[in-house]
């Protein structure tokens, strides 16, 4: 195996300069028409096949998505290199966000497990699904930062953190691209759209645009990714879409991105809207020379710049550079060779065992008092609610080729894992955003015959992920009614939740025991459900994200600086509200186990340290309880006294640590302390001298503490 690859990868190192060349030559011999068809890309609904087919034959198609199944890919392939004049294979796109037809968690619920590897596994498993269905190139991973949990695209990301964020990004796009191209997504800052509301226009200052939301797409562009999209909203007024400062400057000049950069959907026409371009041509002039190379949906670049080109208004050096982007994408992805790249798609239990054991890391334990998880294996017990049984909704936002028949619903999950003969009642109390409470009686009932009620609880899939920005973020509908007239029954009730961001749930926290927060988990959801609640896995998940108490204190991250006024109970005049706490209700970087975890003897390798040096953190982690589980060890930076306020923490390593019942390890994080970069007065990125204080705990809001001091 090993001798093939190394056979595969001097041929193509020895075919690069010859097949360079031939880059060349080609596109010596297009015409303008050619080269900006190059550039255009359209979804396969968007505009009659026929006329599409006609585009292909004249070469006025770089791309083609939303087109699914070989049967329906390899024709229109077959058109691009056999019909067409220069027999330019296409690119086939599509949004293979968390698995093509098998399912995984959504990304959101992903970045829970604080598990890159498992994150690189379900990307590598989607991609061959969907190469086996003709696509070679998925719109994933989104790894926008997001801190506001009203807008709804926060599912498809990692969350609230760079760190996590960049490494989740790296992994995800190692892994689909050993299968099909992956595009990070959406470059840059529509994670920050003001008030959570979709495509909303976006204030950041340089500062918090390099520190806070570029890291993860740097990190991609250093793990190779092949594409990059420019996002829908604008910043501080210049729309991404047609902002040189981004697409040019930082990824290409700073970065060395040598890929290409596609445009969402119709972005390049909605320059229109922004107020920067008063015409079609306009809008298509300012995108490609601000560096984007292709053009999604707007049909622009095709249709009006051809004008521009040749009255000298857009340079051709700059189509040219455009084209050979694209070009050479698609020599790097093998299309030149192996236009219709068959591949076989993994077995499906192979498939089912993955997301099924990722979907197990991904849920987090939120509140678990006196033990009432895990449940014996008994019953008589209820599952209520309107997605105990549910199909659809597990599958969450973009969950392309996944159908409902191939989900394991909670009360299927639970079913199969209690012994045969087992009571299990089930009740669907209400409908996700029913007003009507007709159904109450029926879930009373069940809980009352019942030891344990089991309430599956959340939102639709749809309520999360593109155009779904929501205003209040309470359980939908009149589901936290059903909750409160189960708990009136006395029968214990433990809380599963399903959603796609964080929700707020203060009459739950407050008066439930135990609650589950299990996001979309995909095609297993009811059997990684199950496995957590009967205790066959130890829940490990930890919050990607701040759940808040109500949604006035949203934005609420961990990672802000401090205020002048820091909060403080005791003193009127700090900073904090009058009518609720000031800390979130559960913090980023917090779940619990069914067995507990000790941290003891924090040391760092060196009081000191250079800019050029690392500092390695060891502490003894000891679980504590009864069962086996998996502690995410977690090491946070403070800089105390820099040139610029810096946060009050932020995530620079963790490890998630295997203990058995008794077992103590001591656990060694490395931090380079070049890491601790942020960017100065001179907006440089710089490491100033003085003290970092290093906490090292199992979340955001606790933790041992160290310090050392960085020398010049
Ligand atoms: C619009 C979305 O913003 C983007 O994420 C997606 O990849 C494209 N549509 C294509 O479906």
């Amino acid at each position: 195996m090993s001798h093939v690859r190394h056979i595969l990868i001097f041929s193509i190192l020895l075919a690069s300069p010859a097949a360079a060349q031939n880059l060349d030559s080609l596109l010596a011999r297009m015409t303008l028409e050619e080269k900006l068809g190059q550039l255009n890309l359209l979804s396969a609904g968007g505009r009659a096949s026929p006329e599409q087919m006609q585009l292909v034959r004249a070469g006025r198609l770089g791309g083609l998505f939303n087109v699914i199944g070989a049967e329906n890919t390899n024709p229109r392939q077959r058109i691009a290199v056999t019909e067409s004049r220069l027999k330019i294979p296409l690119l086939f796109g599509l949004d293979v966000i968390h698995g093509y037809r098998t399912i995984f968690p959504i990304p959101l619920g992903e970045a829970s497990s604080f598990d890159p590897d498992a994150a690189e596994a379900t990307a590598r498993a989607a991609g061959q699904e969907a190469a086996a269905f003709g696509i070679n190139w998925t719109y994933a991973p989104m790894v926008d930062i997001a801190r506001d949990p009203r807008w709804g695209r926060i599912a498809e990301g990692s969350g609230e953190d760079p760190y996590l964020g960049s490494l989740l990004a790296a992994a995800r796009v190692r892994g689909f691209q050993q299968n099909i191209f992956a595009t990070v997504k959406h470059f840059a800052g529509y994670g920050a759209a003001e008030a959570g509301r979709e495509y909303n226009e976006t204030e950041i200052s340089e500062r918090t645009m390099r520190e806070i939301y570029l890291p993860p797409f740097k990190a991609a562009v250093d793990a190779g990714v092949a594409s990059l999209m420019s996002a829908f909203n604008d910043i501080s007024g210049v729309p991404a879409s047609g902002n040189a400062w981004l697409t040019d400057t930082v990824l290409r000049r700073e970065w060395g991105f040598t890929g290409f950069v596609v445009s969402d959907w119709t972005s390049v026409a909605e320059l229109i809207n922004h107020g920067v371009a008063g015409s079609q041509a306009e809008a298509g002039r300012r995108a490609l020379t601000a560096g984007v190379d292709m053009d999604m949906q707007s049909g622009i670049y095709a249709d009006s710049l051809a004008a521009l080109v040749r009255s000298n208004q857009i340079p051709l050096a700059v189509v040219d550079s455009a084209v050979m982007r694209i070009l050479r994408a698609k020599q790097r992805l093998g299309l030149f060779r192996d236009p219709y790249r068959a591949r076989t798609a993994p077995p499906t239990t192979e498939l089912r065992t993955l997301a099924r054991r990722v979907a197990g890391e991904s849920i987090v334990l939120l509140k678990n008092e006196r033990s009432l998880l895990p449940l014996p294996k008994s019953g008589p017990v209820a599952v209520i609610g309107p997605l105990a049984d549910n199909k659809e909704e597990p599958l969450g936002p973009w969950h392309t080729q996944g159908r409902g028949d191939d989900v394991v619903t909670v009360l299927q999950g639970i079913k199969s894992k209690v012994p045969s003969g087992t009571q299990v009642l089930y009740a669907q109390g209400s409908g996700i955003e029913d007003t009507a409470t007709a159904g109450f009686a029926a879930a009373v009932a069940a809980a009352r015959q019942a030891k344990v009620a089991i309430l599956v609880l959340g939102e639709r899939g749809d309520m999360s992920g593109e155009a779904a920005s929501r205003s209040s973020l309470g359980l939908p509908g009149v589901q936290e009614r059903l909750l409160e007239a189960v708990a009136g029954t006395g029968t214990p009730v433990v809380l599963v939740l399903m959603n796609g961001r964080p929700l707020i749930l203060e009459w739950a926290s407050d008066h439930v025991p135990a609650i589950v927060e299990t996001w979309f988990l995909g095609v297993e959801a009811g059997n990684a459900t199950a496995d957590v609640l009967f205790g066959d896995v130890n829940p490990s998940g930890r919050l990607p994200i701040t759940f808040p108490r109500v949604l006035g204190q949203v934005p609420l991250y961990y990672n802000h600086r401090n205020t002048g006024r820091p909060p403080d109970v005791n003193n009127k005049f700090s900073s904090k509200y009058i009518d609720v706490p000031v800390t979130p209700r559960y913090p980023f970087g917090f779940g619990l186990s069914y067995t507990t975890y000790a941290y003891s003897n924090l040391k760092l390798s060196a009081a000191r340290a250079r800019a050029s040096d690392s500092i390695t953190a060891t502490v003894t982690v000891a679980n504590t309880g009864n069962r086996e589980g998996t502690e995410v060890v977690q090491l946070y930076v403070r800089d105390e006294v820099a040139s610029v306020s810096r946060p009050v923490r932020e995530l620079k390593a963790f490890r998630r640590v295997a203990l058995r019942p008794g077992e103590s390890r001591t656990v060694e994080l490395r931090i380079a302390v070049r890491d601790l970069w942020f960017y100065g007065l001179d907006m440089k990125p710089v490491v100033e001298p003085g003290t970092f204080r290093v906490y090292v705990g199992a979340n955001s809001a606790e933790g041992l503490e160290a310090t050392f001091e960085c020398i010049p």
